[in-house]
């Protein structure tokens, strides 16, 4: 809970990363005249005061003027074009950076302003629109430990966190939760139309499927146990469950999931340099 001006909390990029951010901080108590977005669309504007009460702009630098953190939400194709003319501002001002934009790194964006501010760069993902996201967070070296905080606060509005190292760990995080939610729909898909060619109708398979997936999750989240342990523990010699996963393995789902994330994971990094040469 902010206790001064300085707490203040600009994000840059109103659409709808930043609007389930600034959900879950009022939601968690943050008051809404801490939170103020610069966002280019008089309509988003319009729905982001009314829907949640903070004061929006047009102009970036008077959003960001005073503000303790500034998180940049825009999509990556125009972060430099934003964060370029801030640079005075950003230089003299010396806000906390909380960078949600994927596939761009702080020494790019930090070259673009030409000062060297406290960075954390984040990695969240699509689940973070109902508050059930988990974010990847690294922070560089001017970043000090109520930055940290700050920064994770932020982020807890809307799910789990989890901090790296190093940077080039925002890359392995993007290829497993970024892009993960897309893979557990990929199963889920998959699922429910084996479902539906034994008979189920769309709507109880889809039902059997979602809530299966809930439960191996919330099962899983409060266990200690490994996910291979508790797989074990479903998995009676000679029954059905042991039948699914023989067939699964035979057909190659281990290097079908582990490739996955690999291809993922090189990509996220293969972008950052394309993004970072512009
Ligand atoms: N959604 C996700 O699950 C997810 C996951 C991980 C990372 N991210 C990252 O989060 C960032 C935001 O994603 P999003 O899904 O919230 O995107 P989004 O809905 O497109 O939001 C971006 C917002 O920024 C606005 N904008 C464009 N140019 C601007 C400028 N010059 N100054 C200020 N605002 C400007 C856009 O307005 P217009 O639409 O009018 O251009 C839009 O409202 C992206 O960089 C994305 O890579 C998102």
């Amino acid at each position: 809970m902010p206790d001064s001006p300085d707490k203040t909390i600009a994000f840059i990029g109103g659409g709808n990363m930043a609007a389930s951010i600034i959900g879950g901080l009022l939601a968690s108590g943050w008051p809404a005249n801490a939170i103020r977005v610069a966002d280019p669309s008089a309509e988003r504007r319009a729905f982001l005061e009314s829907e949640h009460g903070i004061t929006c702009f047009t102009d970036n630098g008077e959003c960001i003027s005073d503000a303790g953190s500034v998180v940049l939400a825009v999509k990556p194709q125009v972060l430099r074009d934003v964060v370029a003319p801030l640079s005075g501002q950003l230089g003299e001002q010396q806000p906390l950076l909380i960078s949600i934009v994927a596939g761009i790194r702080s020494a790019d964006v930090l070259g673009w302003i030409g000062a060297e501010l406290p960075y954390v760069r984040v990695m969240p993902n699509t689940p973070a629109l109902v508050n059930r996201g988990v974010s990847g967070l690294w922070a560089n070296e001017h970043t000090g430990e109520e930055q940290r905080a700050r920064a994770e606060e932020t982020m807890r509005a809307v799910g789990a966190v989890v901090w790296v190292d190093d940077e080039a760990g925002i890359d392995a995080v993007t290829g497993v939760s970024g892009s993960g939610p897309a893979y557990f729909f990929k199963v889920m898909e998959l699922m429910i139309d084996a479902a539906e060619s034994h008979g189920l109708a769309p709507g109880a398979a889809r039902t059997l499927v979602v809530e299966t997936a809930l439960g191996a999750a919330t099962l899983m989240g409060a266990s200690e146990l490994s996910p291979a342990e508790l797989r074990r523990q479903v998995t009676s010699p000679g029954g059905t469950t042991e039948a699914g996963m023989r067939q699964m393995e035979a057909a190659g789902i281990d290097a079908a999931v582990r490739g996955g994330v690999d291809a993922a994971v090189r990509r996220s990094t293969q972008l950052s340099d394309e993004f970072g040469g512009r």
